[in-house]
């Protein structure tokens, strides 16, 4: 049957309504970011942004020329892993639509959903992932019917330790992109050396950790150094923390391709550095458009349309929330 999935994103800062065609045409999402006026993000202010906004994002679904409520085939929804109160808001979204319009309720792995929609948009079969976003930092690869998580942080994620250094520093979230804007101003008069300010490097055999770069980048400018500077040398050091990981599990599996996911993937110089990584070993390097890298509800409805096809859907007695959920704790049945 012709027809589309819609996708609920919130697990985090981010609502987001999307969806796909059951051939799998990705449509752009409705989305409304939860920006804290001071501090970082709290579980219940963002949820109560969630259903502030709720009715204003599905009238601009309802409104998008390309939708209509009549082809709707299925609801998928973001289960877990995420903060319990911004989940709650998404999946009482998704059982109410479902409900109404009698069509099955999919509950997903946001960080399989990750992987999923940049398998769609760039081709990729059977990569290797780097899903580098706020709450997350890990290398993934697909293994005996589970994405297996190969390494990961040991403390907090990238996008995470970014943002709080940002918030350090005056730059309200999300802090990435900023960060990126003032490395790139460090480096536009050609190369630098990074010795003057060298960061603690955190690989752990197949994991990575970000805590102790933030603090020593946050002395680092106590010290005296510019705020340009270090942006520039925290980026070169997690980013070459990431890109070795991704590598040693290339090597590992023998996989050939290499897919970027996660809001953190926007960064051009990870790309760059991935990119270079990839080429040096004759593997090739990938990643979705800029709009499906951050928490979006395409995503979602993506996953759903995979897991629809494959005979997946979740009953509402199983429909609760589940904030711990694991990359490995989902099977993977679909192709
Ligand atoms: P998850 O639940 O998967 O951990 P998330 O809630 O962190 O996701 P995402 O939208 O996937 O949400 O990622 C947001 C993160 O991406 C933020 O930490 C933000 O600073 C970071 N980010 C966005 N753009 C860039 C960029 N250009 N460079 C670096 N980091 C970026
Ligand atoms: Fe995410």
């Amino acid at each position: 049957m012709e027809g589309v999935i819609i996708g609920i994103e919130s697990t985090a800062h981010t609502f987001s309504f999307g969806s796909v065609s059951t051939n799998g045409v990705l449509f752009p999402s409705q989305s409304s970011l939860f920006r804290p006026e001071e501090g970082g993000i709290h579980p219940r202010e963002a949820a109560d942004h969630h259903s502030d906004v709720t009715s204003e994002l599905l009238n601009r679904v309802s409104n998008a020329e390309y939708f209509s409520w009549d082809s709707v085939v299925a609801i998928a929804f973001s289960q877990g892993p995420g903060l319990g109160p911004c989940l709650r808001v998404g999946a009482s979204v998704a059982r109410t639509l479902s409900t109404s319009l009698q069509v099955p309720l999919i509950g997903v792995n946001h960080c399989i959903a990750h992987i999923e929609v940049g398998r769609n948009q760039t081709g990729c079969d059977d990569p290797v992932l780097l899903y580098v976003s706020g709450g997350n930092t890990q290398v993934i690869a697909r293994a005996d019917g589970k994405y297996r998580v190969l390494g990961e942080t040991l403390d907090i994620g990238i996008g995470n330790m970014l943002d709080k250094f940002a918030r350090h520093n005056g730059i309200a979230f999300p802090g990435g992109p900023e960060v990126e804007r003032l490395a790139n101003n460090f480096t536009s008069e050609g190369w630098k050396s990074l010795d003057s300010v060298l960061l603690p490097y955190g690989v752990h055999g197949m994991d990575m950790a970000f805590s102790g770069i933030l603090t020593s980048a946050i002395q680092r400018i106590s010290d005296g150094h510019s705020l340009e500077e270090v942006c520039w040398s925290l980026q070169e050091h997690s980013f070459a923390s990431c890109v070795e990981v991704a590598e040693r599990a290339l090597a590992h599996t023998g996989k050939n391709e290499l897919l970027l996911g996660g809001g953190v993937a926007c960064n051009e110089r990870l790309r760059e550095m991935s990119t270079i990584m990839c080429e040096e070993r004759g593997s090739s390097c990938h990643w979705p458009e800029k709009q499906y890298c951050i928490d979006n509800g395409t995503m979602i409805a993506e996953l759903g349309r995979r897991m629809l096809e494959a005979g997946i859907s979740t009953e509402l007695l199983d429909s609760a929330i589940n904030p711990g959920l694991r990359t490995d704790n989902t099977s993977v049945i679909w192709h």
